[in-house]
């Protein structure tokens, strides 16, 4: 479903991502983990066309991250990390918003808020101004507005990052429900507890290059835990 093959970023001379390679099949969840700076959210960039690579191929669902850039957009949701919201607008009209700029048809658009706002817990907030939301309940207007257009891959970079327990729970059931759902999502984290509950491959990045990739299973096996095998590969590499 996403396919990265042999890409590289350089940003002038320096090369935030290194010849890199990457599978994800139909309803994986597949998780990115790195040191900050690792390459993380550049390869998420790259594989929702906000920039191109310097190298190297991206598909996904079929279509040329580069030829086809705009068929690549329409069925992937991109989450970013720096989450920007329209305060004066409620979370309704958000969502509307960019529904309407995914072509969503308008008859059909307030079904299908109604819909993703009961999915994510958010019915009591639709009305609310952004500005005066939690931000537990902002990224769930973030989230909402990503796949408003119900695409059939899902791209969220760090999606509980600065999340109270209960506001990273609800996101990481949100996520489990989309793979039940046969969605790909491609995802990226800081903790190795919640990527072990919902991801079934990683790949970990250090200095732009993958050094594993593997299934959470095969690492349980092998190492006891993703954290153990992920301190020993980024370690290895720093002795
Ligand atoms: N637009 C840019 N121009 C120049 N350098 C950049 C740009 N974007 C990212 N970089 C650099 O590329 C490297 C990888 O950054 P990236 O944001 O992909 O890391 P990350 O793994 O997402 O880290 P974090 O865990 O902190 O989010 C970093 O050294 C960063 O400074
Ligand atoms: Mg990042």
């Amino acid at each position: 479903m996403i396919s990265i093959q042999n890409v590289s970023k350089r940003f002038g001379k320096f090369k935030a991502v290194d010849n890199i390679n990457i599978e994800v099949e139909k309803g994986e969840i597949f998780g990115l983990l790195g040191l900050n700076g690792a390459g993380k959210t550049t390869t998420q960039r790259m594989v929702s066309t906000v920039f191109q690579p310097s190298e190297g191929n991206i598909t996904v669902n079929g279509f040329n991250s580069k030829s086809d850039s705009s068929e690549v957009r329409r069925n992937i949701g991109f989450l970013p990390t720096e989450v920007g919201l329209y305060d004066r607008l409620t979370a309704r009209e958000v969502i509307k918003y960019f529904g309407i700029l995914n072509d969503i048809d308008e008859n059909r658009i307030n079904d299908k808020i109604d819909e993703v706002l009961e999915k994510l817990s958010l019915v009591e907030y639709a009305n609310k101004r952004c500005g005066k939301l939690s931000r537990g309940n902002k990224q769930k207007v973030a989230i909402a507005r990503a796949i408003i257009h119900e695409p059939p891959v899902f791209i969220f970079d760090e999606p509980t990052s600065g999340l109270d327990v209960i506001s990273s729970r609800a996101v990481l059931d949100f996520v489990k429900q989309c793979k039940d759902d046969g969605r790909t999502i491609l995802y990226s984290s800081h903790s190795m507890y919640e990527t072990e509950e919902i991801c079934d491959k990683i790949a970990v990045i250090h200095d732009g290059k993958i050094l594993m990739t593997d299934s959470i299973e095969h690492i349980q096996k092998e190492h006891g835990s993703l954290e153990k095998a992920f301190i020993a590969a980024v370690k290895g590499e720093r002795s």
